[in-house]
C-alpha cells in the first residue's frame, strides 16, 4: 500500500492478517477508549496465541478480555501491569510478567500521555518525554531479545503523531528548564520527534536482522488522549483544520489529518506491523496513513547527529547500553 488512504483495520488484516495466526503480541496503553484497545480486539480476530495487554491497572484491560474471550475464546489473553512514569515498574513487569514467554513476534508500543500540566517521572524525566519516549527507550532494549527470538518478519511499532511534524528535541534542556519555560504542546512534540527518531535509528539497526521497525501516526481520533486539553481546544482544532494552517519545524506548510475512527487509527499500526507491500528496506519509516510517509520528517529529525545524541542520552537516562 504504498499510496495514502485511510483504511480500517479489517481491511488491512483481510489482506495481510493471515501471517499474525499463532503469533504472540504485546500492545501497551490498553483501555475501553483508547486505540490499543480496539487495536487489541483487532487483532484478536487474526487468531493470533497469545495477545500480552498492558497498562498500569488491570481494570482497563478487563474489558478488552472479556470482549475477545467472548468472540474468540482460544486467543490467550494476559495482563501486563506496567506503569511507565516509573523505569523500575518497567524493569519489574517484564522481568517478572514475562519469564515464561521465550519470544514475541510483534511489540505495538501505543500507551502516552497528550499535553498534560507540567509534571516529572518517578525517575525525574519531564512527564510526556518520560513516559511517551524514555519507558519505550528501556522497553525496547529489554524485550530485543525475545523479538529477536521470533526472527524476520517480527515488528516493533512506536506510535508517534503528526505533532512530531512541529517538534523537536530540546537536546540540551530536555525538562523546559525543570518546567520554567514549560509548553505541554511543545513537550508533546518533543516526546514524538523523539519517538520517531528512535524508530529511524532502531530500523537501520535491526534491517539486517530482518525486524520491522516503524514509527506511525495514527491520525486524529477521539480517545481518552484529550483529557488534559483546555476548553479552548476545540477553537483550537477548528483553526488546525483550515487547510494549510500548520507549519512544520521547517517551515513547511502541512494539513491536519482528517479525523478517523479507532479501527482506523489502529489500522496504520497493523500495516506497520504486517503489510508486506513495505517492507524492511524501509525500515525506520514514518507511516501515516498505512503508507510510508517519510517527507513528514523534518530536518531536526532527520538529522543524523542529533540522532546519535539522542539516542547517547537515552542509554544515560536509562543506566543502560544496547547491544546492537
Ligand atoms: N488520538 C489521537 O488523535 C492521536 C494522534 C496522534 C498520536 N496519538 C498517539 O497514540 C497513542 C494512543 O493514544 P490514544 O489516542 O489511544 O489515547 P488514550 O485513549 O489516552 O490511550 C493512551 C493510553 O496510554 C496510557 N498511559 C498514559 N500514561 C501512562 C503511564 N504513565 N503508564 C502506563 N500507561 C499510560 C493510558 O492509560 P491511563 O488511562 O491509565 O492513563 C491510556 O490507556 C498515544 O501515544 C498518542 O500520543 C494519538
Amino acid at each position: 500500500m504504498s499510496v495514502k488512504q485511510l483504511l480500517r483495520s479489517e481491511v488491512v488484516l483481510e489482506k495481510y492478517g493471515k501471517s499474525l495466526a499463532g503469533k504472540t503480541i504485546l500492545i501497551t496503553g490498553i483501555s475501553e477508549q483508547s486505540i490499543a484497545g480496539e487495536l487489541a480486539i483487532q487483532l484478536s480476530t487474526a487468531d493470533p496465541r497469545l495477545l500480552i495487554l498492558s497498562a498500569r491497572t488491570e481494570s482497563k484491560v478487563a474489558p478488552i478480555i472479556e470482549k475477545i474471550k467472548e468472540s474468540k475464546p482460544d486467543v490467550e489473553t494476559r495482563f501486563l501491569g506496567i506503569e511507565l512514569a516509573d523505569l523500575s515498574s518497567v524493569r519489574r513487569a517484564i522481568e517478572h510478567g514475562l519469564s515464561d514467554v521465550p519470544k514475541i513476534d510483534h511489540v505495538v508500543f501505543v500507551a502516552g500521555v497528550m499535553a498534560c500540566p507540567f509534571d516529572k517521572t518517578k525517575d525525574g524525566f519531564e512527564m510526556q518525554f518520560g513516559v511517551n519516549y524514555v519507558a519505550n527507550f528501556l522497553l525496547v532494549k529489554l524485550l530485543l531479545p525475545k523479538v529477536q527470538a521470533a526472527g524476520p518478519g517480527s515488528s516493533i511499532i512506536i506510535t508517534s503523531s503528526a505533532i512530531m511534524r512541529q517538534g523537536k528535541v530540546h537536546l540540551d534542556d530536555l525538562d523546559f528548564s525543570d518546567g520554567k519555560i514549560y509548553d505541554p504542546w511543545a513537550a508533546y512534540g518533543q516526546s514524538n520527534a523523539a519517538r520517531t527518531m528512535f524508530a529511524k535509528r532502531l530500523g537501520e539497526k535491526l534491517k539486517v536482522q530482518g525486524i520491522r521497525v516503524f514509527s506511525i501516526d495514527p491520525g486524529s481520533v477521539n480517545t481518552g488522549l484529550q483529557r488534559h486539553c483546555p476548553p479552548e481546544f476545540l477553537e483550537m482544532v477548528k483553526a488546525w483544520e483550515k487547510p494549510g494552517s500548520l507549519v512544520d519545524a521547517d517551515g513547511n506548510k502541512f494539513d491536519m489529518q482528517p479525523w478517523a475512527t479507532r479501527s482506523e487509527g489502529a489500522a496504520t499500526m497493523i500495516t506497520g506491523m504486517i503489510d508486506t507491500t513495505i517492507s524492511v528496506d524501509d525500515n525506520g519509516s514514518f507511516l501515516c496513513q498505512n503508507a510510508v510517509a517519510n517527507d513528514h520528517m523534518h530536518s531536526h529529525v532527520r538529522n543524523e547527529e542529533n540522532i546519535t545524541r539522542l539516542w547517547e542520552i537515552s542509554e544515560e537516562l536509562i543506566g543502560e547500553k544496547y547491544d546492537i
